[in-house]
């Protein structure tokens, strides 16, 4: 079954549990998924991050959950999850061993795609660490790809490498679903910043069945991890998670939320599921936006993006990426519309209001690290 026509949506553990992961956090977090409505929404996967095995194999070359943190066995686990109408998802590394030196698949990718199949897991995530020198990246995951397209169950391939060794040249090509384009994402406005503003040129390389992943959402967060690096700036704003939702949205990244969703606040849930919102990311064409020119004089500071949809509609995001209140206003004409004869009639997608229909140009003034996403209809005057 071909996957990822549509930027997946889940949940990851990394970003607020790092290694503290048990079957009692999956489980309530599968509850949650459910219960919150997020799996109404779109949510899907419910995937382990690093830190879930044994330091060792077994006598068979076999990875091993650890015993201590998953005491029912990771099949049971999957079980439960799929109980629940949700997909589950795990994590290995390309590498001898994952990024926190746990047993990695370098030279055992078939034998622990076996196992994920044993397990009935959905969802593979494949990092970059511990890669021997001699050894080929691309090859690596040509080969995680190739045992898992082949292992008898239907398993997104999650690659993350982080945009190193030229990945767009070749990622496609081995079979992943998505990609990560970057680095690690940490719950700050100045990691948001870096990562939207550094995949604005890496749009050409995104698209269905196999998409740039910016990283886990830091939505929600607030500060909270048990990972100090990720916490470490303090969190985000309100305002700040919505314009980083709504970037992530755009760009077509798929959306994996990494906050506590047992324990989520009604800001926080209002923009994880605001249907408006993830109808843009999760358009059936999966167009990718294209870029207007900037407000004002300063360089990368506020950006427009259009993103044609299924419908005939457009997608409008305006993004102030400035430390103060940015104005400025869109000539339609740069998106393509005709001068004469035809408006925008727009619809704001926070705000849940009618625009009303405008001509020619749409003047915005946006505060620090503000967003405004519109949904813009064609009609004919
Ligand atoms: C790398 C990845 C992260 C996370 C950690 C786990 O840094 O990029 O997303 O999976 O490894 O150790």
């Amino acid at each position: 079954m071909a996957m990822a026509a549509k930027p997946p949506l889940g949940w990851n553990s990394w970003n607020t549990f790092s290694h503290e992961i048990n079957e009692t956090l999956i489980k309530e977090t599968a509850d949650a998924m459910v219960a919150s409505g997020l799996k109404d929404a779109g949510y899907e996967y419910i995937v382990i991050d690093d830190c879930w095995s044994l330091r060792q194999r077994d006598e068979n070359g076999r990875l091993v959950a650890d015993p201590e943190k998953f005491p029912s066995g990771m099949k049971a686990l999957t079980d439960y999850v799929h109980s629940k109408g949700l997909k589950f998802g795990m994590y290995s590394c390309v590498g001898t061993r994952t990024c926190a030196d746990f047993p990695g698949s370098f030279d055992h990718e078939f034998i622990d795609a076996e196992t994920f199949a044993e397990w009935g897991i959905d969802y593979l995530k494949y990092d970059y660490c511990f890669k021997p020198r001699s050894a080929h990246g691309p090859t690596l995951y040509r080969r995680m790809a190739m045992a898992l397209r082949n292992c008898g169950r239907d398993i997104l391939l999650s690659a993350c490498n982080w945009g190193n060794d030229n990945t767009t040249e070749w990622i496609r090509s081995t079979g992943a679903h998505m990609y990560r384009s970057t680095g690690d994402i940490i719950d700050s406005w100045q990691s948001i910043k870096e990562i939207a503003q550094s995949q604005m040129a890496m749009q050409k390389f995104a698209g269905p069945y196999c998409y740039n992943d910016m990283d886990m959402l830091v939505v929600g967060m607030y500060g909270k991890s048990h990972n100090s690096w990720i916490a470490s700036k303090g969190g985000c704003t309100t305002e700040e998670y919505k314009t980083h939702f709504s970037l992530w949205a755009m760009m077509n990244s798929p959306l994996m939320i990494g906050c506590d969703i047992r324990d989520m606040s009604e800001e926080t849930k209002a923009i994880l599921m605001n249907e408006d919102i993830l109808a843009i990311n999760q358009d059936p064409e999966g167009r990718t936006p294209y870029f207007c020119k900037e407000w004002d004089h300063e360089p990368d500071t506020v950006v427009h993006m259009f993103k044609p949809l299924e419908n005939g509609d457009y997608a409008l995001g305006f993004f102030n990426f400035y430390d103060d209140v940015c104005g400025g206003h869109v000539e339609f004409a740069d998106m393509g519309l005709p001068t004469r004869g035809y408006g925008l009639q727009l619809y704001d997608l926070w705000e849940k209001k009618d625009l009303g229909i405008h001509t020619c140009k749409f003047s915005v003034t946006l505060p620090a690290h503000h967003c405004l996403m519109l949904r813009a209809k064609i009609v004919k005057l």
